[in-house]
Protein backbone atom coordinates (compact mmCIF):
# COMPACT_ATOMS: atom_id res chain seq x y z
CA UNK A 1 0.00 0.00 0.00
CA UNK A 2 1.51 3.04 -1.23
CA UNK A 3 1.28 6.75 -2.14
CA UNK A 4 3.66 7.52 -5.27
CA UNK A 5 5.84 11.00 -4.64
CA UNK A 6 8.01 11.52 -8.00
CA UNK A 7 10.89 14.07 -8.50
CA UNK A 8 13.62 14.38 -11.04
CA UNK A 9 16.12 13.59 -8.12
CA UNK A 10 16.22 15.28 -4.54
CA UNK A 11 13.68 17.78 -4.07
CA UNK A 12 10.72 16.08 -3.92
CA UNK A 13 12.10 14.25 -0.63
CA UNK A 14 11.12 17.88 1.06
CA UNK A 15 7.45 17.24 0.11
CA UNK A 16 7.83 13.12 1.12
CA UNK A 17 9.50 14.12 4.72
CA UNK A 18 6.43 16.73 5.38
CA UNK A 19 4.45 13.96 4.10
CA UNK A 20 5.67 10.94 6.02
CA UNK A 21 5.06 13.11 9.40
CA UNK A 22 1.30 13.94 8.51
CA UNK A 23 0.20 10.79 7.59
CA UNK A 24 2.57 8.58 9.61
CA UNK A 25 0.14 5.47 8.82
CA UNK A 26 0.68 5.99 4.89
CA UNK A 27 3.50 4.11 3.59
CA UNK A 28 5.06 5.88 0.33
CA UNK A 29 7.17 5.05 -2.61
CA UNK A 30 9.24 7.95 -3.72
CA UNK A 31 11.08 7.50 -7.39
CA UNK A 32 13.95 10.10 -8.19
CA UNK A 33 15.02 10.56 -11.98
CA UNK A 34 18.40 11.32 -10.57
CA UNK A 35 20.57 10.53 -13.85
CA UNK A 36 17.56 13.01 -16.28
CA UNK A 37 18.43 15.62 -13.34
CA UNK A 38 17.78 18.78 -13.53
CA UNK A 39 14.60 18.69 -15.65
CA UNK A 40 14.43 22.51 -15.60
CA UNK A 41 16.93 23.16 -18.37
CA UNK A 42 15.45 20.63 -20.47
CA UNK A 43 12.25 21.44 -23.17
CA UNK A 44 8.65 20.73 -22.17
CA UNK A 45 8.16 18.09 -24.32
CA UNK A 46 11.28 16.33 -22.87
CA UNK A 47 10.44 16.64 -19.31
CA UNK A 48 6.55 15.42 -20.26
CA UNK A 49 8.77 12.30 -22.33
CA UNK A 50 10.62 11.65 -19.01
CA UNK A 51 7.59 12.41 -16.10
CA UNK A 52 5.07 10.22 -18.59
CA UNK A 53 7.43 7.09 -18.21
CA UNK A 54 8.19 7.24 -14.55
CA UNK A 55 4.65 8.09 -13.61
CA UNK A 56 3.27 4.77 -15.51
CA UNK A 57 6.76 3.06 -13.78
CA UNK A 58 5.09 3.89 -10.55
CA UNK A 59 1.60 3.00 -11.65
CA UNK A 60 2.60 -0.17 -12.37
CA UNK A 61 4.16 -1.14 -9.40
CA UNK A 62 1.03 -1.15 -7.82
CA UNK A 63 0.22 2.94 -6.55
CA UNK A 64 -2.92 4.16 -7.58
CA UNK A 65 -2.38 7.71 -7.01
CA UNK A 66 0.79 9.72 -7.80
CA UNK A 67 2.14 13.07 -6.84
CA UNK A 68 4.89 15.09 -8.87
CA UNK A 69 6.63 16.85 -6.28
CA UNK A 70 8.35 18.76 -8.68
CA UNK A 71 7.21 21.97 -10.30
CA UNK A 72 8.84 21.53 -13.67
CA UNK A 73 7.23 18.61 -13.70
CA UNK A 74 3.90 19.70 -13.07
CA UNK A 75 4.45 23.00 -15.27
CA UNK A 76 5.22 20.91 -18.32
CA UNK A 77 3.65 17.77 -18.32
CA UNK A 78 0.48 17.35 -15.47
CA UNK A 79 -2.19 18.56 -17.61
CA UNK A 80 -0.92 17.04 -21.05
CA UNK A 81 -0.63 13.68 -18.57
CA UNK A 82 -4.57 14.56 -17.55
CA UNK A 83 -6.24 15.37 -20.61
CA UNK A 84 -4.29 12.21 -22.72
CA UNK A 85 -6.38 10.02 -19.90
CA UNK A 86 -5.15 8.18 -17.14
CA UNK A 87 -5.92 4.69 -16.84
CA UNK A 88 -9.06 3.81 -14.84
CA UNK A 89 -8.50 3.94 -10.99
CA UNK A 90 -5.20 6.16 -11.18
CA UNK A 91 -4.88 9.81 -10.53
CA UNK A 92 -1.83 11.83 -11.04
CA UNK A 93 -1.73 15.77 -9.16
CA UNK A 94 0.79 18.29 -9.23
CA UNK A 95 1.88 20.59 -6.25
CA UNK A 96 1.08 24.40 -7.58
CA UNK A 97 -2.72 24.25 -6.17
CA UNK A 98 -1.75 23.87 -2.38
CA UNK A 99 0.60 26.93 -2.49
CA UNK A 100 -1.33 28.87 -4.49
CA UNK A 101 -4.01 28.82 -2.51
CA UNK A 102 -2.02 28.82 1.03
CA UNK A 103 -1.48 32.57 -0.85
CA UNK A 104 -4.32 33.27 -2.16
CA UNK A 105 -6.22 32.27 1.62
CA UNK A 106 -8.14 29.51 0.00
CA UNK A 107 -10.17 26.59 1.68
CA UNK A 108 -8.97 23.51 -0.02
CA UNK A 109 -10.97 22.94 -3.15
CA UNK A 110 -12.45 26.21 -3.23
CA UNK A 111 -12.75 27.52 -7.17
CA UNK A 112 -15.42 30.13 -6.69
CA UNK A 113 -14.06 33.18 -8.77
CA UNK A 114 -10.77 35.22 -8.61
CA UNK A 115 -11.22 38.06 -5.89
CA UNK A 116 -8.57 40.46 -4.34
CA UNK A 117 -6.21 39.23 -1.41
CA UNK A 118 -3.89 40.31 1.03
CA UNK A 119 -0.76 39.93 -0.81
CA UNK A 120 0.11 41.91 -3.98
CA UNK A 121 3.58 41.81 -4.75
CA UNK A 122 5.09 37.81 -5.05
CA UNK A 123 8.88 37.04 -5.55
CA UNK A 124 8.94 33.55 -7.36
CA UNK A 125 11.63 31.38 -7.15
CA UNK A 126 11.33 28.35 -9.77
CA UNK A 127 13.41 26.59 -12.43
CA UNK A 128 14.47 28.01 -15.90
CA UNK A 129 11.88 25.42 -17.73
CA UNK A 130 9.07 26.77 -14.89
CA UNK A 131 9.27 30.01 -15.24
CA UNK A 132 8.94 29.49 -18.71
CA UNK A 133 5.71 27.65 -18.85
CA UNK A 134 3.90 30.57 -16.86
CA UNK A 135 1.82 27.93 -15.09
CA UNK A 136 2.72 29.37 -11.25
CA UNK A 137 0.57 32.03 -13.08
CA UNK A 138 -2.14 30.99 -14.80
CA UNK A 139 -2.84 28.77 -12.02
CA UNK A 140 -2.83 32.49 -9.56
CA UNK A 141 -5.25 34.22 -12.07
CA UNK A 142 -7.71 31.80 -11.76
CA UNK A 143 -7.73 32.77 -8.03
CA UNK A 144 -6.90 35.94 -7.43
CA UNK A 145 -6.59 39.83 -8.76
CA UNK A 146 -4.24 42.43 -9.01
CA UNK A 147 -0.94 40.75 -7.60
CA UNK A 148 2.11 41.00 -9.18
CA UNK A 149 4.41 38.23 -9.94
CA UNK A 150 8.09 38.71 -10.82
CA UNK A 151 9.32 35.59 -11.64
CA UNK A 152 13.09 34.56 -10.93
CA UNK A 153 14.64 31.83 -13.20
CA UNK A 154 17.20 29.98 -10.65
CA UNK A 155 19.62 28.47 -12.87
CA UNK A 156 22.40 26.08 -11.22
CA UNK A 157 20.82 25.67 -7.80
CA UNK A 158 19.60 22.33 -8.58
CA UNK A 159 22.26 21.00 -10.00
CA UNK A 160 24.73 22.44 -7.55
CA UNK A 161 21.86 20.54 -4.49
CA UNK A 162 22.11 17.41 -6.55
CA UNK A 163 26.06 17.55 -6.93
CA UNK A 164 25.90 17.69 -2.69
CA UNK A 165 27.85 21.11 -3.93
CA UNK A 166 26.02 23.54 -0.59
CA UNK A 167 28.65 26.22 -1.20
CA UNK A 168 27.56 26.74 -4.45
CA UNK A 169 23.66 25.95 -4.03
CA UNK A 170 24.40 28.84 -1.31
CA UNK A 171 25.74 31.43 -3.39
CA UNK A 172 23.40 31.00 -6.35
CA UNK A 173 20.68 31.53 -4.09
CA UNK A 174 21.87 34.78 -2.70
CA UNK A 175 22.59 35.88 -6.30
CA UNK A 176 19.56 34.66 -8.15
CA UNK A 177 17.81 36.66 -4.54
CA UNK A 178 19.48 39.74 -5.57
CA UNK A 179 18.37 39.63 -9.05
CA UNK A 180 14.88 39.35 -8.16
CA UNK A 181 15.25 42.43 -5.23
CA UNK A 182 16.69 44.40 -8.28
CA UNK A 183 13.48 43.62 -10.10
CA UNK A 184 10.99 44.11 -7.49
CA UNK A 185 12.68 46.06 -4.49
CA UNK A 186 9.43 45.08 -1.65
CA UNK A 187 7.64 41.35 -2.04
CA UNK A 188 5.53 41.31 0.87
CA UNK A 189 5.66 36.79 -0.51
CA UNK A 190 8.07 34.71 -1.36
CA UNK A 191 7.49 31.51 -3.14
CA UNK A 192 9.87 28.29 -3.63
CA UNK A 193 8.50 26.96 -6.62
CA UNK A 194 10.94 24.33 -6.54
CA UNK A 195 10.89 21.16 -4.37
CA UNK A 196 15.18 21.40 -4.25
CA UNK A 197 14.75 24.78 -2.73
CA UNK A 198 13.60 24.35 0.67
CA UNK A 199 16.20 22.70 1.42
CA UNK A 200 18.04 26.20 1.51
CA UNK A 201 15.21 27.79 2.97
CA UNK A 202 17.25 30.08 5.70
CA UNK A 203 19.48 31.42 2.62
CA UNK A 204 16.57 31.98 0.77
CA UNK A 205 14.88 33.81 3.99
CA UNK A 206 17.91 35.18 5.19
CA UNK A 207 18.85 37.21 1.56
CA UNK A 208 14.78 37.92 1.63
CA UNK A 209 14.98 39.26 4.64
CA UNK A 210 12.45 39.11 8.03
CA UNK A 211 9.62 40.82 6.24
CA UNK A 212 9.38 39.00 3.93
CA UNK A 213 6.84 35.63 3.99
CA UNK A 214 8.68 32.70 2.57
CA UNK A 215 6.36 30.05 1.30
CA UNK A 216 7.16 26.88 0.74
CA UNK A 217 5.34 23.36 -0.23
CA UNK A 218 6.21 20.62 1.93
CA UNK A 219 3.49 21.11 4.94
CA UNK A 220 0.74 22.79 2.44
CA UNK A 221 1.46 19.40 -0.35
CA UNK A 222 1.40 17.25 3.00
CA UNK A 223 -2.18 18.51 4.32
CA UNK A 224 -4.00 18.54 0.64
CA UNK A 225 -2.62 15.29 0.15
CA UNK A 226 -4.14 14.13 3.66
CA UNK A 227 -7.40 15.93 2.52
CA UNK A 228 -7.74 14.23 -0.49
CA UNK A 229 -6.82 10.28 1.46
CA UNK A 230 -9.80 11.30 3.83
CA UNK A 231 -11.91 11.83 1.09
CA UNK A 232 -10.61 8.62 -1.42
CA UNK A 233 -8.81 6.22 0.98
CA UNK A 234 -8.89 3.68 -2.04
CA UNK A 235 -6.62 6.00 -3.79
CA UNK A 236 -3.43 4.38 -0.94
CA UNK A 237 -2.89 1.92 -3.61
CA UNK A 238 -1.11 -1.34 -3.40
CA UNK A 239 2.73 -2.08 -3.58
CA UNK A 240 5.74 -2.00 -1.93
CA UNK A 241 6.68 1.11 -0.52
CA UNK A 242 10.63 2.22 -0.65
CA UNK A 243 13.33 4.95 -2.39
CA UNK A 244 13.88 4.00 -6.67
CA UNK A 245 16.15 5.86 -8.11
CA UNK A 246 17.31 6.11 -11.78
CA UNK A 247 20.58 7.25 -10.41
CA UNK A 248 23.39 5.82 -8.75
CA UNK A 249 21.65 4.51 -5.63
CA UNK A 250 24.60 4.47 -3.12
CA UNK A 251 25.11 8.35 -4.20
CA UNK A 252 21.74 9.09 -3.97
CA UNK A 253 21.20 7.22 -0.83
CA UNK A 254 23.93 9.66 1.20
CA UNK A 255 22.37 12.53 -0.23
CA UNK A 256 19.05 11.93 1.02
CA UNK A 257 20.45 10.61 4.68
CA UNK A 258 22.46 13.44 4.73
CA UNK A 259 19.67 16.16 3.58
CA UNK A 260 16.44 14.07 5.74
CA UNK A 261 18.81 13.83 8.43
CA UNK A 262 17.64 9.94 8.76
CA UNK A 263 18.73 7.05 7.07
CA UNK A 264 17.35 6.53 3.57
CA UNK A 265 18.37 3.61 1.11
CA UNK A 266 17.50 3.96 -2.34
CA UNK A 267 17.01 1.05 -5.01
CA UNK A 268 18.07 1.38 -8.65
CA UNK A 269 14.56 1.43 -10.55
N1 LIG B 1 12.36 19.69 -7.77
C1 LIG B 1 12.11 20.08 -9.13
C2 LIG B 1 11.06 21.18 -9.14
O1 LIG B 1 10.29 21.27 -8.18
C3 LIG B 1 13.44 20.39 -9.73
C4 LIG B 1 13.44 20.41 -11.20
C5 LIG B 1 14.75 20.12 -11.86
O2 LIG B 1 15.14 18.96 -11.90
O3 LIG B 1 15.32 21.08 -12.41
O4 LIG B 1 10.95 21.96 -10.06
Amino acid sequence: MAVGIFDSGLGGLTVLDAAQKRLPDVDFLYYGDNSHAPYGVRDAEDIYQLTHKAVHDMWDRGCNLVILACNTASAAALRRMQEAGVPEGKRVLGVFVPLIEALTERQWGDNSPPREVAVKHVALFATPATVASRAFQRELAFRAIGVDVEAQACGGVVDAIEDGDMILAEALVKSHVDALLRKMPRPEAAILGCTHYPLMEDIFQKALGPDVQVFSQGRLVADSLAHYLERRPEMIGGGAAGYLTTGNAGRVSSRATQFLRREITFEAA
